[in-house]
């Protein structure tokens, strides 16, 4: 067997190399990380070309928007014509926040199968792909779809088995729930034990507008919702929104399934409250 010279010396120079950098970048690695191309497809400019290419794509391609059948509450039927008007509308922003708060969470598998309630078009399932978790495993659910990733179903009548999903993500989307405590078990049936509810709303304390559930009292009033399940809150944030008494609250638990432990066992590992206007 003969090695030519000028590959051995190649693969000399190659490990020689390895070993002088790999002290330098070993530090800096990071889980958190994402490759190149991911940012590249997060600049808003990609990204909104991708988001809308895929819409004006899927609309042609599938005949438009589909719909859930009329629904026997006038109030989803009013829920649904306001977002099917605003089905090009994506708030980056308060969405993308849970996303990065979701790849800090150590114990969520790269491959957690995810439902996603109302999102409204692809934008977030998107952005949640960017983020690491693959689009096949996104799963949609909306009271209408122009995509083949989302499907048309009421989040008061989940049609999946239980124990099916590893995160519920659903933003500023259970305020339009009629009936909370049902909404909130069905999140809480199709989870997997030990899954991951993230969620967030805007909140006030007086009632502003036409909304199912107004959750006046905020993060609690929710967390109530989910009471006994609530097993570990890893975030809970009440952000000023500028406007006097509006507040945008999100919160990430992790949730039980089987009969609850004393009440002291629950923990809240990261809680932030407003913030002080500086003077
Ligand atoms: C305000 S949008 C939220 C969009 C996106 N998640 C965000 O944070 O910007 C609320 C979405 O929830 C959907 N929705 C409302 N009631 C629903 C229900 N009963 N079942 C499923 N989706 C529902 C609406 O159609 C709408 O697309």
């Amino acid at each position: 067997m003969t090695i030519r010279c000028d590959e051995f010396i190649k693969d000399y120079m190659r490990d020689r190399l390895r070993k002088l950098l790999l002290p330098i970048y070993k530090p800096s690695r990071s889980k958190l990380l994402l490759p190149y191309w991911r940012y590249l497809l997060m600049r808003p400019a990609i990204f909104e070309l991708w988001f809308r290419g895929r819409l004006a794509w899927f609309w042609g391609t599938r005949g438009g928007l589909q719909s859930l059948s009329e629904q026997p509450q006038t109030f989803v039927e009013q829920v649904k014509t306001y977002n099917q008007s605003k089905i090009f509308e994506f708030f980056r922003i308060r969405t993308e926040k849970f996303m990065v708060l979701l790849r800090c969470i150590d114990g969520i598998p790269a491959d957690a199968k995810i439902l996603c309630i109302g999102p409204r078009n692809e934008a977030e399932m998107l952005l949640l792909s960017l983020y690491g978790f693959p689009l096949r495993n996104v799963t949609g659910v909306d009271l209408f779809s122009y995509s083949p990733a989302i499907q048309c179903m009421d989040m008061h009548e989940l049609k999946f088995p239980d124990g099916t999903f590893d995160i519920v993500y659903t933003a500023w989307t259970l305020k339009y729930s009629f009936d909370l405590p049902r909404a909130c078990a069905e999140i809480v049936r199709v989870l997997k034990p030990g899954g991951v509810v993230v969620t967030g709303f805007s909140h006030t304390s007086t009632l502003t507008e036409e909304v199912g559930s107004p959750l006046t009292k905020g993060l609690d009033e929710l967390l109530q919702h989910f009471s006994p399940h609530v097993e570990w809150v890893y975030w809970k944030e009440v952000a000023p929104t500028g406007v006097d008494g509006v507040f945008e609250v999100s919160t990430i638990f992790r949730v039980q399934k089987s009969p609850p432990g004393p009440s002291s066992d629950r923990r809240v590992m990261v809680e932030r409250g407003p913030v002080q206007a500086e003077s």
